[in-house]
């Protein structure tokens, strides 16, 4: 049997506006994760065991465009695998779906790792990347490439999106890790309201094409806001990354992608003492995070589950 796993991720600063080219922070968040066990069948075909989705079929008779067939034919077809050898595939996650922790990514890539060693396929990160974007393009519409990069890499990136280059196999987007001068605390609530990320890019889409001029403006305050949170990362001044949420927080309810549930969530977190909140993702529903003292976690995380949160995780970044 060979196995294996991918985290979640949440983002920092710079969801949407990392669509239009500016640079976005984001993190792995290794509490939630996506697991893929591959083995050789004695039955004939490729069985799929995904109980989470409640999946339990042969890849023969999913729609050719299910998310988990996808990624399976197309590496098959990649590696000209012919006839189909009989296999066990189970999926497993404890990644929400559609709340912004990246659970697509995180299968995507658990699941073509686990297949490339199974079937003696080796694979850097660099293409299981790429592969993994041009999975996400066929299920998210038009992605920066922020998730599946930070899910294959699984380490703190700052991400601006560019065309992909040969010099990273076909991978889009200019990666830097980024430097973390003092570790800080984050508490992730989820609103607990699956919201599919492809939606709320597509309105913002729509916003964007109404008036460029307004909207390039806004991404711009965004950039700025993601270029001082690296440096304010670095520097250790925590103090100062929680305003910096609250502003980010603020453009992306302009760009109408944060939501009544996302909002009390996040005034909930400063009220009980958070430094700065926002949403996290797509928006719409699914998660918000909230800079935390270490010592004020516990108490924010209880007034965040007391006001509706359907599921808190604590993490440090460091
Ligand atoms: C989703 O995690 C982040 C968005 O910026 C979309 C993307 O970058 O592809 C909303």
């Amino acid at each position: 049997m060979t196995t294996s796993s991918a985290s979640g991720k949440i983002i920092l600063f710079g969801e949407h506006a990392v669509v239009y080219g500016r640079p976005a922070l984001a993190v792995p968040v290794t509490q939630v994760h996506a697991d893929v066990d591959v083995s050789d069948s004695v039955r004939a075909g490729v069985w799929i065991d995904a109980p989470d989705v409640n999946l339990h079929a042969e890849l023969n008779t999913l729609p050719s465009d299910h998310p988990i067939a996808s990624v399976i034919n197309n590496l098959f077809f990649l590696w000209r695998v012919s006839p189909f050898p009989n296999l066990e595939i189970k999926i497993s996650s404890t990644i929400p779906v559609a709340s912004g922790l990246g659970s697509g990514a995180a299968v995507t890539v658990a699941l073509t790792r686990a297949l490339a060693s199974h079937l003696g396929h080796s694979m850097d990160d660099e293409e299981v990347n790429a592969f993994t974007y041009e999975i996400e393009k066929l299920h998210h519409g038009t992605p920066s490439g922020i998730d599946n990069t930070v899910v294959t890499y699984a380490k703190p990136i700052y991400f601006i999106k560019s065309p992909p280059s040969p010099a990273r196999r076909g991978a889009g987007g200019e990666v830097e890790t980024f430097q973390v001068g003092k570790p800080f605390t984050i508490v992730i609530a989820d609103t607990g309201i699956p919201a599919p990320t492809k939606e709320s890019v597509a309105d913002v889409r729509k916003l964007w094409e109404s008036d460029k001029r307004r909207w390039e403006n806004v991404f711009d305050e965004i950039r700025d806001i993601s270029f001082a949170a690296r440096h304010v990362i670095k520097e250790g001044w925590i103090k100062m990354l929680g305003a910096l949420m609250d502003e980010n927080h603020s453009l992306l309810q302009k760009m109408t992608v944060s939501s009544p549930a996302l909002d009390r969530l996040v005034e909930v977190a400063r009220s009980a003492g958070a430094l700065g909140a926002k949403l996290s993702g797509g928006g719409r529903g699914g998660n918000m995070i909230a800079l935390v003292d270490p010592e004020t976690a516990e108490a924010v995380s209880f007034a965040l589950k007391e006001a509706g949160a359907k599921n808190i995780i604590i993490t440090q970044v460091s």
